[in-house]
């Protein structure tokens, strides 16, 4: 099972977080990070004792404070922290589930993000590859996780950014 999906209100995607309101807290939450626990506990039955896979895609901002990311930064962590529990949880079922952290690629949900052009130079340029990761290399990566090959791996996030995330300075 894929969980690919993220959402907080725009006007929380910029500026400074300690503006952010209890409502666009709650929302970013609920879609980004509950949906994933719930969607957990529905896929179980389904899965069990058939080496199921999960995976979801997080991003750099839950562990360093990326400018204008905010609440999706704390959701990201919050997520994170959900697929080490979820990963305890459902492991004694042969269930593994693992998050992928992506680096920044173009897409209609990181246009909702102020300064996205500024975010793919940046990371291009201070990235051990020089590069930014494409959409394919994401997806191999998840196609690694599901398969026979990752049949030791789970509570893991596993970042395919370019190797930017190494970087101190
Ligand atoms: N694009 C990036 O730079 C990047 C980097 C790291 C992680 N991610 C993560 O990858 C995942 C997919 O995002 P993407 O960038 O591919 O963008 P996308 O726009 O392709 O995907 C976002 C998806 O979320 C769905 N969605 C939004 N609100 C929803 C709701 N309330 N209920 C159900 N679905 C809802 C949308 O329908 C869409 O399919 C997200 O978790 C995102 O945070 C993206």
């Amino acid at each position: 099972m894929i969980h690919s999906l993220a959402f907080a209100n725009k006007d929380d995607l910029s500026g400074r977080y300690i503006n952010t309101g209890r409502q666009g807290f709650l929302l970013a939450m609920d879609v980004s990070v509950y949906s994933l626990t719930l969607l957990c506990k529905h896929a179980e039955p389904l899965m069990k004792g058939r080496n199921g896979s999960i995976i979801t895609l997080t991003y750099y901002g839950s562990e360093k404070v990326i400018p204008n990311y905010n609440v999706m930064g704390v959701a990201k962590a919050a997520l994170e922290a959900s697929v080490r529990y979820l990963a305890a949880d459902m492991g004694q079922n042969g269930i593994r589930i693992n998050a992928i952290s992506a680096g920044v690629i173009k897409t209609l949900a990181s246009s909702g993000i102020s300064g996205m052009r500024t975010m793919l130079e940046h990371c291009e340029g201070k990235s051990p590859l020089k590069k930014n990761v494409t959409t394919d290399e994401v997806g191999k990566t998840a196609l690694y996780l599901c398969s026979n090959l990752a049949s030791g791996v789970t509570g893991e996030i596993i970042h395919v950014d370019a190797g930017y995330n190494i970087v101190g300075m």
